[in-house]
């Protein structure tokens, strides 16, 4: 039995010394060492053997058991530091390679230029206001100066939300409500999206404006003309020169149409139109409750999307809608 053990012995030892892994060794540690190992198995016969040969044998079987045990911790611990050398040599890091910059969120161009807008003109004492998006009919034209058969209501092409409600076709609803719950003087902006059932390159169901209102005691075109060429040098450069044109809207009189014109903006004779204002229509200040002798004012309104294209060449309005990171990464 005892040649049996030394046998078994010799042979562990050289498999456990070639073993090439770790998990090689550890199969050969259950197949000899385990419970149901061939040493535990060789062990199992020693009943049949007589008393006095009974100790040699255990002592030679517990000397087997601690040489393959002690053989397993080395041939593990040596494995293991290769594997460690292998990968230190493997795994190298290039601490001069350039670093990975974190994503960098940024603002959408339609709120960074309603932004500039707005802080341009808080500068001249702008305070700013909110109204809904579903407006009252009657706020959206009625009330300021658009009535039921007026023509201008079709140029609006209108979303209806329920009978009397409406999407805000402009945020020219907003002057009326500001007036409607302060008493003048005024001095303040809306911005905000607006609605019209239009859909092209350069038009969009929904859109943003920012609407303007001034009203004191002496407000004249000149004081307009003043805010507006300010806010235009602001957002095209000190060179911006503007221009105004008589034009239509129901909420004022006189009501212009302004142009600007600047280093780089535009081909051609040079003039674009940029926004509509004009003096505020005493309609307006009567539906208000303002004294139409007194007070005086001017509005304007001027569209986000087109000062943001001018300013960044950008040719479709949809570009700012479609969430795409290529667009909106470029700002
Ligand atoms: N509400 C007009 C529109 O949406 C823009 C506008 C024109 C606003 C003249 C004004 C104004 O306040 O005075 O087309």
């Amino acid at each position: 039995m005892i040649d049996q053990l030394d046998s078994l012995g010799e042979a562990s030892l050289k498999q456990i010394q070639s073993a090439g892994s770790v998990d090689a060794i550890e199969q050969i540690r259950v197949s000899v060492l385990g419970k149901k190992g061939s040493l535990s198995q060789v062990l199992r016969g020693l009943a049949q053997v007589s008393a006095e040969e009974r100790p040699k044998i255990g002592s030679v079987a517990n000397q087997w058991k601690a040489r393959l045990e002690t053989a397993i911790e080395e041939q593990k611990a040596t494995l293991e530091a290769g594997q460690l050398e292998a990968r230190i040599k493997n795994e190298k890091i290039d601490v001069t390679a350039p670093g990975l910059l974190p994503h960098q969120g940024r603002l959408h161009p339609l709120t960074a230029t309603t932004r500039k807008i707005v802080k341009a003109l808080e500068r001249l004492g702008f305070d700013t206001a909110l109204g809904p998006e579903a407006e009252t009919e009657i706020l959206n034209f009625d009330a300021i100066n658009i009535s039921a058969d007026h023509p201008a209501r079709d140029m609006h092409d209108t979303f209806f939300v329920n009978p009397g409600v409406v999407l805000r076709t402009h945020t020219s609803p907003v002057q009326m409500r500001t007036m409607q719950s302060q008493p003048w003087p005024v001095r303040v902006l809306c911005a905000g999206a607006v609605y019209r059932c239009d859909h092209d390159a350069t038009h969009s169901p929904m859109f943003h404006q920012i609407e303007g209102l001034w009203v004191d005691q002496k407000v004249s075109m000149s004081d307009l003309k003043g805010v507006l060429s300010y806010l235009l040098k602001e957002l095209f450069g000190p060179d911006a020169e503007i221009r105004m044109r008589p034009s239509y809207f129901p909420f004022v009189e006189p009501g212009v149409e302004v142009d600007v014109r600047a280093k780089g903006l535009f081909k051609g004779d040079g003039w674009i139109e940029i926004l509509g204002a004009g003096l505020v229509h005493p309609e307006l200040f009567k539906f208000a409750g303002y004294d139409i002798k007194k007070a005086q004012g001017f509005a304007f309104g001027i569209g986000v999307e087109r000062v943001a294209m001018l300013l960044h060449k950008i040719s479709d309005i949809r570009h700012f809608y479609q969430s795409d990171s290529r667009f909106l990464s470029q700002f």
